[in-house]
């Protein structure tokens, strides 16, 4: 069959790797892709915000699955535009995208459904807000409730920052993402991605994985949209799986069945593990990345035939194999990341760098310029190494870091230290 798969990041990348190996495949489009993407499918350069173009594209070339990888075009209702004019696709409808594209929206189902996640308040307006910050403890949280890039969260440690933070969203500083707040209570413990496959019914469990958010080694800077990754994540306990499942992601397709929007995708609970068990931080309704990278790596199953069953309503017959290898993957990121990163530096060494079978390299933000390849994005390359523990996995993954010849790019030299501090334990 034809696939089409929108996107353009490492977390495409990889999907596009994983899919193009599939024997139900004949023909891969990426729309619109990058340089690494185009070395397994045919990109095409198509803005995915033009549902039109996107329809037409998939009439004329009989495409019969389409995968939307970003939450941007799953927000704005790409899934719906190509169910209407009866083309299948794998993501959630516009409705169903609420659970990453309004935080409200989630605090409240989690509310009802008796979700474990931080005590909350959801405001318009600026008094009001602060009227409750008066009456909560410190660290508190301040969220924008729409899409804001990963940007929309500050984690205030004293009152006068926390005014800020509702004074700054409430008047404009993240567009209309902010029109609406939401405060909620500091978490404390061990972050972890959870995913689950969703048919609207029956939910699947992915393998475990674990991301870093900080910019900086030790988990220090700025915050990111993840420096690197690795799958299994050792906190994430087959017994601790079944606690996810059971109170966050069983509940939540449950209440959204109930509420007529039925989800159906990749479900991506970033959890807080805290003393107390597997608490809720934010739903994302799409794949993660750069778990995405490591995860992929793992999988034995064909992810096509996944992401079908899914889409046809069928997963309580599907099972998903994963390979007893570690996978873990770090981001070169381009020098000013998170903040304006610089564009147009050279890479080179790629080739040697991924020359071993246990290393992959995904192209997150690159582009050709004639025979050159540049950095043209924040988050660049995501050099992933597979071992038989996490330990090999990274000293695959530096190996051919040592090898790639990049000055305008920087990485974390720690990616997996809490999964090596815990096998030594
Ligand atoms: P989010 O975009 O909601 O995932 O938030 C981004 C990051 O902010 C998370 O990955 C956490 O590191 C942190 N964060 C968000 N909400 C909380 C919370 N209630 N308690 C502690 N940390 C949080
Ligand atoms: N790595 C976290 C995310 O995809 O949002």
């Amino acid at each position: 069959m034809n696939v089409l798969l929108i996107g353009a990041g490492g977390r495409e990348h990889a999907l596009a790797w994983a899919l193009s190996a599939s024997p139900l495949l004949t023909k891969l489009f990426c729309a619109p892709g990058n340089p690494g993407i185009a070395e397994v499918a045919q990109c095409i350069p198509i803005d995915p915000a033009d549902h039109d173009v996107i329809i037409t594209f998939c009439r004329d070339e009989r495409i019969e699955l389409v995968v939307i990888g970003p939450e941007a075009p799953l927000v704005a209702g790409l899934g719906d535009a190509l169910g209407e004019a009866g083309i299948k696709y794998f993501g959630p409808t516009r409705a169903a995208a609420q659970l990453e594209g309004s935080k409200g929206f989630t605090k409240d189902l989690c509310r009802t459904a008796n979700i474990p996640t931080a005590a909350y308040g959801r405001f318009m307006d600026p008094e009001a807000a602060k009227t409750y910050l008066a009456s909560q403890g410190l660290p508190i949280v301040v969220k924008a409730d729409g899409l804001a890039a990963g940007k929309g969260v500050i984690i205030a440690t004293t009152r006068e920052e926390a005014e800020a933070a509702v004074e700054a969203c409430l008047s404009g500083v993240f567009g209309t993402a902010g029109n609406e707040i939401v405060i909620e209570e500091f978490l404390e413990g061990e972050e972890a991605s959870f995913f689950a496959l969703c048919d609207g019914v029956t939910a699947l469990p992915l393998a475990s994985a674990q991301d870093h958010k900080r910019a900086g080694d030790g988990d220090t800077g700025p915050n990111t949209g993840g420096m690197g990754a690795y799958s299994p994540a050792p906190i994430v306990t087959p017994e601790m799986a079944d606690r996810v499942m059971r109170e966050i992601i069983i509940p939540t397709v449950k209440a959204m069945a109930a509420r007529g929007m039925p989800f159906k995708g990749v479900l991506f609970a970033g959890l807080m593990i805290s003393a107390s068990g597997p608490k809720l931080i934010e739903f994302n309704v799409r794949f993660g990345d750069p778990e995405t990278q490591v995860l992929m790596m793992r999988l034995k199953s064909d992810l096509l035939a996944a992401l079908l069953a899914t889409v046809d309503g069928v997963l309580s017959n599907f099972d998903l194999r994963w390979s007893d290898d570690a996978a873990l993957t770090v981001v070169m990121a381009a020098n000013g990341y998170p903040g304006k990163p610089m564009k147009g530096t050279e890479i080179k060494g790629l080739d040697a760098a991924r020359a071993t079978p246990d290393v992959e390299i995904f192209h997150a933000g690159t582009r050709r310029d004639g025979e050159r390849l540049v950095a043209d994005g924040g988050r660049v390359l995501d050099v992933t190494g597979r071992g038989r523990n996490v330990a090999e996995a990274r000293a695959a993954a530096y190996a051919a870091i040592a090898k790639i010849d990049w000055p305008g790019g920087f990485y974390r030299n720690d990616i997996g230290w809490r999964a090596l501090q815990r096998s030594k334990a």
